[in-house]
């Protein structure tokens, strides 16, 4: 198992839900985190548990991932406080669920520009310094939705095939470079993320439906496994599902 004493590592939508209980599982295992999300409040909290709990150095930088600059004023800042960015965790994402005939065309662009662009800026900012320093692992949060697409979850569905195929030409573009990448698809993760639906027809769809979720500590933990692997193992796709459908 590879330590990740002493790394450093981004997590972009760290201000909740999964993106929040990866910080808390990297830093358990020694690893400084920087963590990005528009809502800076929160991060300063999470910030001050991560320290008291683990006793790793942290750093808030407020980040909205569908600005470009954004992305590269977050890897400038953690080198300079930090000097290298040993993991990157694409996380940050909305899942505005939708029927195609509904029209919602403004939460559409919303998904793509957070979903996918989000994830490019973020590949842009970091790839450069992970090239460099020959070494470094880009965790891109994709879901089940990016292996099947359901009612409602086009678009979406369309966004997370999209940071999939991302992985998979990081994966074969960057086998030399030392630059590790995993997709990860969960399945239905307990979280805010649904809490932003706006489409009536998706909500009375969800109404009165019990389907079991994972915790987001069954993700944070796939992650974990992914990047205390061997340097010469690249864990590239892990999906994770509860077990009753
Ligand atoms: N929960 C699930 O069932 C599930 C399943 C499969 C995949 N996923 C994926 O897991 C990831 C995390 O979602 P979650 O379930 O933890 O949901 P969540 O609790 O709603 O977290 C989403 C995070 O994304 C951030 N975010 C949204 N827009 C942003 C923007 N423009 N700039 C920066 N950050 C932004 C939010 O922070 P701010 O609002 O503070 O900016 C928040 O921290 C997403 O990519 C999601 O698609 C979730």
């Amino acid at each position: 198992m590879e330590t990740l004493q002493n790394k450093t590592a981004i997590i972009t939508g760290a201000s909740s839900g999964i993106g929040k209980t990866i910080a808390h599982h990297l830093a358990r295992e020694g690893t400084n985190v920087v963590l990005a999300a528009r809502r800076s409040e929160k991060l300063k909290q999470l910030s001050q548990e991560v320290k008291d709990e683990h006793n790793v150095k942290t750093k808030v930088v407020e980040t909205d991932v569908t600005k470009k600059e954004d992305l590269e004023n977050l890897v400038k800042e953690t080198k300079d406080a930090f000097g290298s960015v040993d993991i990157f965790v694409n996380n940050a994402g909305v899942m505005l669920l939708s029927f195609l005939k509904n029209d919602h065309v403004d939460e559409w662009e919303q998904m793509v520009d957070v979903n996918i662009k989000g994830v490019l800026f973020g590949i842009h900012a970091t790839l450069p310094t992970m090239i460099e320093q020959e070494s470094g692992h880009v965790i891109n949060i994709s879901s089940v939705a990016g292996h099947e697409v359901f009612p409602s979850s086009a678009v979406y569905s369309a966004t997370k095939y999209a940071v999939r195929a991302l992985s998979m030409g990081m994966e074969k573009e960057l086998s030399r470079t030392g630059v590790r990448v995993t997709n990860i698809s969960p399945g239905a993760v307990d979280t805010e993320l649904t809490e932003h639906i706006t489409d009536g027809d998706v909500l009375d769809m969800f109404q009165g439906r019990s389907t079991e979720t994972l915790n987001a500590e069954d993700i944070a933990k796939a992650v974990t496994y992914a990047v205390t692997q061997p340097s010469h193992v690249n864990v590239n796709e892990v999906m994770v599902r509860p077990m009753q459908k």
